[in-house]
């Protein structure tokens, strides 16, 4: 019997090998560069990809292994990251500080991963020394298999969306701002697609159906998207197909992304459309324009931009938010429908409590996680924990819950975490920011989001049923939100704040999830990680240790 089984996980493990083998590849070649360009007027240095602000679209389909070579062309060492996408078991490729040494200036690297079950609207974008503020972003469209049908008509045509705060000043100016210990200011201006207001333009075919994949792309804004005269109708976020329904204006938080369809008039009737895509909880207002021309159409706009909610609505948002529901009858990335996982049934086997706060050490400025913020080690954690190099960091250095009794520290924190462990974390944010958090490796089950403290007794109030699966989720001022994740991807995962200055300063840290009993073939789980690629490269004191 034990030969048995253990023959058939070897069959299951050999065609798994043979599905990644059939899989068709995808190659892209991207040189990053420094040009110049001036969206809000004023010229900068900014980060292109192949001379493209933004990057090329990375378009690719479930199971597809892309390869990504990355020359490096800047004066900085670089990485890439790619927000929202599982990387499958293969952590080496997820392009974090701590997963990846960089790849130096004048070097190439190739990035290979497989897009395994997975749909969806994503980005890109440069994970290190806050490039991200140069540009170096692009959108991610994960489709689905030909056999796989959408659940909505073929939309005649995608429309990628990138929503971005802007700042006249070079990424190097802001760093340094940082690194004594200061904020950043609001932004200049919000960019759509990497231009300024009006600059962007859009042409709609009368009566078709558009997709709109927007994510919110920029370093600390929350970006509302209205278009004037037409509804948006949420169909997707981060992988999730939602409930379909209609919105004026829709909330998104930095590092989000969302599907919307939009149905253009059977008649533009002379006119084109505003888009805006305005900042929240700013003030003053920030406003990005682009303009939707129609075909039958050579109309000038002259009314005025639509109108968002009130600034500091924070009621209006959360609210928004709370409406988005899994649709639990259709299937995504497989046939099955989504609702065939019921994670509602699932057991669950750890709590952990997440506090982000302020620190000032030094007089600079900090931000924390549990009283602890994250310090870079010597050597990178996937690194160190794969050559087993010493003091490098400690396991359980942060706590699952926050020790008021503590003084905040700086640590390198890494939570130790079981394969297939259902862990329940909330997240808390006291403060009077809103919050945007993201897991690297995973979707989440976002079951609650309310004002207030948190207590037990809130979990009878979670959606246990269809709460949607995404990977990033915002945090509104003095409340919680409440997320489970199915630990099923082994590896070295940074949570993090998609805040880039919270992110810069310290308010990170990274789950290890190992497999158990990776001897033994009849307990599954097992270690099912990716072998360290060929092409790693070492840098740290991972440089005195060799490949098998
Ligand atoms: C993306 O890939 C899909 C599937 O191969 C293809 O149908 C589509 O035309 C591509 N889109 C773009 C913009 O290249």
């Amino acid at each position: 019997m034990a030969t048995f089984v253990g023959f058939l996980i070897l069959l299951l493990i050999t065609l798994e090998v043979a599905a990644d083998l059939e899989s068709p590849q995808v190659f892209y070649d991207w040189t990053v560069s420094y040009s110049r360009r001036a969206p809000l007027g004023v010229e900068k240095q900014v980060i292109v990809i192949n001379d493209e602000f933004p990057g090329p679209l990375l378009n690719a389909s479930t199971n597809d292994i892309v390869h990504v070579n990355i020359h490096n062309n800047l004066m900085e060492p670089f990485l890439m990251t790619w927000n929202g996408i599982h990387v499958r078991r293969n952590s080496w490729q997820d392009g974090a500080q701590e997963t990846n040494c960089p790849i130096m200036p004048g070097q190439s690297w190739t990035y290979t991963f497989q897009l395994k079950d997975q749909i969806g609207s994503f980005f890109y974008f440069p994970s290190l020394l806050l490039q991200k503020g140069g540009g170096g972003y692009g959108a991610i469209t994960v489709n689905n298999r030909d056999v796989l049908l959408l659940p909505f008509n073929q939309p005649y045509q995608d429309l990628n969306m990138l929503l971005a705060d802007w700042y006249n000043a070079h990424h190097w100016d802001l760093r340094r701002l940082l690194d004594e210990g200061h904020s950043l200011r609001n932004p200049d201006g919000i960019l759509i697609n990497g231009l300024g207001p009006y600059d962007a333009n859009f042409v709609f075919e009368p009566g078709q159906t558009y997709r709109l994949r927007i994510s919110n792309v920029g370093l600390k804004t929350s970006i509302n998207l209205r278009i004037e005269d037409h509804q948006l109708l949420l169909v997707e976020t981060e992988g999730s197909y939602t409930i379909k329904q209609y919105y004026t204006s829709l909330d998104i938080h930095v590092g989000q992304s969302y599907s919307v369809l939009v149905t253009a008039k059977s008649h533009s009737q002379g006119g084109s459309f505003y888009m805006v895509a305005s900042s929240r909880f700013t003030f003053p207002e920030i406003t990005g324009v682009a303009v939707i021309r129609y075909t039958d159409s050579l109309g000038e706009h002259m009314g005025p931009l639509p109108q968002g909610p009130s600034l500091f609505d924070y009621s209006f948002s959360l609210d928004q938010a709370r409406s988005i529901r899994w649709d639990l009858s259709v299937g995504a990335a497989r046939e099955n429908p989504q609702g065939s996982f019921h994670y509602g049934n699932i057991k669950i086997s750890r709590m952990i409590y997440l506090e982000n706060g302020v620190m000032t050490n030094q007089n600079k400025l900090r931000y924390t996680i549990n009283g602890v913020s994250f310090v870079h080690p010597d050597t990178p954690l996937k690194l160190a924990d794969y050559f087993q190099i010493n003091h490098v960091f400690t396991p359980g250095i942060i706590p699952d819950m926050p020790d008021q009794t503590r003084m905040p520290t700086l640590g390198t924190s890494v939570i130790d975490a079981l394969y297939r462990d259902f862990v329940h974390v909330v997240l808390y944010n006291p403060l009077s920011q809103l919050q945007s958090w993201h897991l690297d490796g995973y979707s989440f089950f976002v079951v609650g989001m309310e004002q207030g403290n948190w207590n037990p007794s809130k979990m009878a109030t979670y959606n246990m049923v269809d709460a949607v699966s995404r990977s990033t989720v915002q945090v509104y001022p003095s409340s919680w939100t409440a997320i489970l994740i199915k630990l099923d991807n082994q590896g070295m995962w940074n949570l993090r704040s998609q805040n880039a200055e919270n992110w810069y300063l310290g308010q990170e840290l990274y789950i290890r999830v190992k497999g158990v009993g990776q001897d033994d073939p009849l307990t599954i789980p097992t270690n099912d990680e990716a072998p360290i690629p060929d092409n790693v490269i070492k840098c740290g004191r991972a440089l005195l240790h060799f490949l098998p």
